[in-house]
């Protein structure tokens, strides 16, 4: 199951890539908005998020105008790794080197066939498990969980 979640800046290009997901046959699970009025995207951000990190969403998908607002709140739930981003390749290494659970998008940045092709990366692509990545994660995981910044150079 992804769970996505828009405000009014990215309502439009949630609706696009529901179509992809659709075309994927990849369940989802839409935490708002509904209409394109204008709204907060916290409130729409953190339901999804935190259905990601509680594990009922495997990922997420967020979108606003920028991927800016939805990427800062959705990084404020513990477990959370977004990544904003509006290339194929940073969408790839977000996955394979950083594992992220969830990738921002802004509506108004990328076009509705470059954001397919980012989402579908994204959504192909595995996490590496390469033992360097391991350990930079578990870092973040620390430092989520309020232990000291790690200080030894590697
Ligand atoms: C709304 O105008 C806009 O600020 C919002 O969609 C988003 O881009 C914020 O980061």
């Amino acid at each position: 199951m992804i769970a996505l979640a828009s405000d009014h800046g990215g309502f439009a290009l949630k609706n696009e890539i529901k179509v992809l997901l659709d075309e994927m046959a990849l369940a989802y699970k839409d935490f708002g908005t509904d209409t394109a009025d204008s709204c907060d995207y916290a409130v729409f951000a953190v339901p999804a998020a935190e259905a990601v990190a509680r594990g009922e969403c495997e990922r997420g998908i967020l979108f606003c105008g920028t991927g800016a607002g939805m990427n800062y709140t959705a990084n404020k739930v513990k477990g959370i790794r977004c990544i904003v981003c509006s290339d194929c390749y940073t969408a790839a290494a977000s996955r394979s080197h950083n594992d992220a659970n969830m990738l921002a998008l802004g509506g108004r940045v990328v076009g509705a066939d470059l954001a397919k092709m980012i989402v579908r990366v994204w959504l192909e692509t595995e996490f590496s498990g390469d033992e360097r990545h391991k350990r930079r994660i578990a870092q973040i995981s620390s430092l989520e969980a309020g232990q000291p910044a790690p200080n030894v150079r590697q």
